[in-house]
């Protein structure tokens, strides 16, 4: 039975008991800090399990693409050594939303195996939560397992958490048997054991509480049911495949390595068919990360897509000298392409972003091993490589610890492990705490409705106060620092790029600026330091900075035409990655493999800025999420949309997206659009800052001013000035070129004079010769002349007459090294205040003064050689 056949019974069966159907998320979960990566099908209804969240349906099924490559639920180590573990899997999942519980769960898993894909009764066995009779006794009494074939296990295997936070539930899951020959042939081995035998297939997990940050469950309002079911592992199940490498999904790729590089998977060593394995899997997460708008960065999700991109780029030299990593993608097109139709979309820009993430892999890998080099030369090989420099060989060039561990062995030594756990565990801490913000104890019935779209003012009541620690409070003293939630609030909380409003809360003629804002739950909460007290009930004034508001929506329209300006001339594979709307400026991060030429600018420039001159009318309409889809409306993937209720932004004929930011009534309003900057932030990874209305007025004003000056200055008219300023460059160049050549030649001349006035002093010559303004090479040229003219200790000291600061230099003659030390000199002429370096037979350096009773201490060192 084919992958393809396996989706669509699936989807058949449970939307024939009457589930919704409903596409995979993307990857990048929609605005919620706790996940890098979606990592279960549950995730897209988080929401909706902990009550806070309504859907028009009681029950769904979809197969969700996941990534467990980092956080809670990590299987990147495992990868290519097991016949399971994937970073990339396709989650096959029902659920009930305080709908049917245990017994329909259990009973339609049962059923979908056996009846629907007639996998062998006998073969399956299950495991519950030790604590949970209620299932024990359904798969005992109403599917009628035997008991040897039930086992209860603890909250390890049998209780399911999402994260350290949020819903959770006992679970039960399902095994198949795959035959004694397959696992470890203990007396012990079953369900729960790692060796391989029991292949865990479907995890049904009952959702009843909402984890706390201590630690506690909470019960949540409703029960759930939240199951989960590789397609990869039934794949292989139902094709007999000895691992889910065989099987549909992963052959095509599979085929592909063995065409790039001449190996042959089949017969291969254990070591060569772990690196097929490796990258057979690290191909399709990266290939959907990317495709879902992921770039390789240096922390967060971006972080972990480049270690999936490393580890791979290191297995795949196992396999061949080529960097044939990006030439995967092809493979991995070729089953998921037809279910994720982004895929093959962004294809080139896939294969780009690869392309130039494994070559810069493979720079840092050779900087790596050079800084490694040389702090073996600095450090000698007596101490095992410090747990900071192995940290940092490990976070900054992604060298791999056990690559480091071979060049140490080599030299003799070894890695500080435990020093480099240490400042493993140290950073890990420090993102934990970037993630943790306070949350307010806000009661699930306080609601703030939001009325800014409208207005720019609203009299409302207080609602509910809180401490800035959290605790809800029914009032705060005057300069109190506290959070104030307000039955209505014209305040627009920072989303979809769009930062927070500025305003002020008005009580009694006190104008208390705004500190903060923040969505907790459906309220609104502001941070002020009041002046004057305030009580729950209090009547206060919420006024926004509207001088503020308005540049921002100018910059969030802008930032919408920008979108669609950018798809006009790049194509469809634009993808936005990220975008700031402030006041001042508009900033929007893209994805897209070619370069930004100076037309290309020119051409999103001109378009935006003619829709502007159009002076569109916006339209804001309220939909259903699939309909905003099947209107081809635009959604970016870091948002969190209700799939019943969704807002589309759109200027008619140009641009729609998904949006609930505020915005201009019209296009015009913006006045006129300028980009200023075009930079690249990574592989593939454009940004584009803007600006819009006054603050390009702003722009052009300054930019005419320094234009006309430089016209003035170089008595030129405007056109002129680029050719005439690169003219002068290149004639100052020459200048200075020719005037260094007059003052060496004047040095030289000079040279016999002062190598004839030098004193002896035990046999050394010596002078002390002052000039002026000399460049640092050219004190180190004359030095070097006058050395070679005659031998002995010479010292060239360089003023500047607009300061006081000094340079100099200091030569020794060789044939005297052996029984004078430069270095000891130095240490002398330090407390003069004369800064310097010393190498091989020179000292240069410098002193913010022309030094004093440097003669006698010269003098006093030469009598003591
Ligand atoms: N959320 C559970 C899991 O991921 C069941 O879907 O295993």
């Amino acid at each position: 039975m084919k992958s393809t056949q396996l989706r669509s019974m699936f989807f058949n069966f449970f939307t024939e008991q009457g589930h919704a159907l409903v596409p995979s998320s993307s990857l990048i979960p929609a605005d919620d800090p706790t996940l890098l990566f979606t990592n279960a099908g549950m995730n897209q209804f988080k929401d909706v399990f902990l009550g806070k969240e309504k859907r028009s349906y009681p029950r769904a099924v979809s197969i969700q693409r996941c990534i467990r490559a980092g956080g809670k639920h990590n299987d990147l180590d495992n990868v290519g050594f097991t016949a399971r573990h994937l970073t990339f899997f396709e989650m096959m999942g029902n659920f009930s939303f305080g709908d049917y519980f245990k017994e329909s769960a259990i009973t339609y898993a049962w059923e979908f195996l056996t009846k629907t894909i007639e996998l062998e009764r006998d073969k399956i066995f299950v495991s519950v939560f030790e604590k949970d009779q209620e299932s024990y006794d359904i798969w005992r009494r109403i599917i009628g397992i035997s008991p040897e074939r039930i086992i209860r296990l603890g909250a390890k295997d049998n209780f399911w958490q999402m994260g350290d936070t949020g819903p959770c539930g006992p679970c039960t899951e399902l095994y198949y048997d795959r035959g004694a020959s397959w696992g470890c042939q203990q007396s012990s081995c079953a369900p729960g054991c790692d060796c391989g035998r029991f292949l865990e297939i479907w995890n049904l997990v009952f959702m009843q509480y909402n984890r706390q940050k201590d630690g506690t469950d909470l019960l949540l309002a409703q029960t759930g049911v939240d199951t989960g079911m590789g397609l990869e592992r039934l794949c292989s199940v139902v094709q007999n495949a000895p691992s889910v490498y065989e099987t549909d999904l992963f052959l095509p790729i599979i085929h592909r390595i063995e065409d790039l590089t001449g190996h042959h998977y089949i017969t291969a060593e254990p070591q060569i068919k772990a690196a097929f394995r490796v990258l057979a899997d690290h191909i399709r997460s990266s290939t959907c990360a990317i495709a879902d708008g992921c770039t390789p960065a240096a922390d967060g999700r971006g972080y972990v897509l480049r270690k999936i991109i490393r580890r791979a780029a290191l297995f795949a030299q196992k396999l061949s000298f080529e960097p044939f990593f990006p030439h995967l993608v092809d493979g991995a097109i070729e089953t998921l392409g037809p279910v994720y139709q982004e895929i093959p979309e962004r294809r080139q820009t896939i294969i780009t972003i690869l392309e130039q993430e494994t070559a810069q892999f493979s720079r840092n890998l050779m900087r790596g091993t050079n800084l490694l080099e040389r702090y073996f030369a600095e450090h000698g090989i007596a101490a095992p490589v410090s747990g900071t420099m192995a940290f940092t060989l490990y976070d900054t060039y992604g060298f791999p610890l056990e690559l480091m561990q071979v060049l140490a062995h080599e030299q003799g030594t070894s890695i500080d492990q435990k020093g480099f756990e240490k400042e493993m565990d140290r950073q890990r801490n420090v993102s934990k705490h970037h993630q943790e913000a306070i949350q307010l104890a806000v009661n699930a019935n306080v609601a703030t409705e939001f009325t800014g779209y409208d207005s720019v003012e609203e009299e409302t009541t207080i609602s509910a106060l809180y401490s800035l620690e959290g605790t809800p409070l029914s009032s705060v003293k005057a300069h109190e620092s506290c959070w104030v939630v307000t039955v209505k609030s014209p305040f627009y909380v920072a989303g979809g790029g769009q930062i927070n409003d500025e305003g002020w809360i008005i009580k009694n003629d006190c104008m208390m600026p705004l500190e903060d804002l923040k969505k907790q739950g459906s309220a609104i909460a502001c941070k002020v330091t009041p002046v004057v007290a305030l009580t729950c009930g209090d009547l206060v004034t919420l006024r926004v900075n509207r001088v503020q508001r308005l540049h921002t929506m100018n910059n969030h329209t802008a930032t919408h035409l920008l979108q669609s300006a950018l798809v006009k001339v790049f194509g469809t594979e634009v993808r936005q990655s990220g975008s700031l709307v402030s006041p001042d400026y508009l900033r929007f991060d893209f994805s897209c493999s070619q370069q930004a030429t100076e037309a290309h600018i020119d051409a999103v420039e001109n378009i935006v800025n003619e829709k502007i001159r159009e002076n569109i009318p916006l339209t804001i309409r309220w939909m259903t999420l699939q309909s905003a889809r099947d209107e081809g409306v635009i959604a970016f993937f870091g948002e969190k949309y209700n799939p019943e209720r969704v807002r589309v932004v759109t200027v008619p004929g140009f641009s729609a997206e998904l949006c609930g930011g505020t915005h201009v009534r019209a296009t015009g309003d913006i006045g006129i659009f300028k980009i200023i900057e075009v930079t690249a932030l990574s592989a593939g990874n454009r940004r584009i800052v803007a600006v819009t209305g006054q603050k390009a007025l702003e722009l052009f004003q300054r930019l005419g001013h320094i234009t006309k000056h430089l016209s003035i200055a170089f008595k030129v008219p405007e056109s002129d000035i680029v050719p005439v300023i690169e003219k002068q460059r290149v004639q100052l160049k020459e200048t200075q070129h020719e005037l260094a050549l007059s003052r060496k030649q004047v040095l030289q001349q000079l040279m016999p004079q002062w190598a004839q006035d030098a004193q002896i002093i035990r046999d050394i010559p010596y002078n002390i010769i002052v000039l002026e303004k000399l460049s640092s090479e050219e004190l180190r040229g004359a030095v070097e002349l006058l050395a070679a003219h005659r031998a002995g200790l010479w010292i060239i000291i360089s003023t500047d007459p607009q300061s006081a600061h000094i340079s100099y230099v200091i030569n020794l003659a060789h044939q005297y090294t052996h029984r004078a030390s430069l270095k000891e000199l130095l240490e002398k002429i330090k407390v003069l205040g004369m800064r310097g370096n010393c190498k091989n037979n020179m000292i240069q350096g410098g002193a913010s003064a022309l030094p004093e009773g440097l003669q006698p201490i010269i003098e006093d060192w030469l009598k003591q050689q």
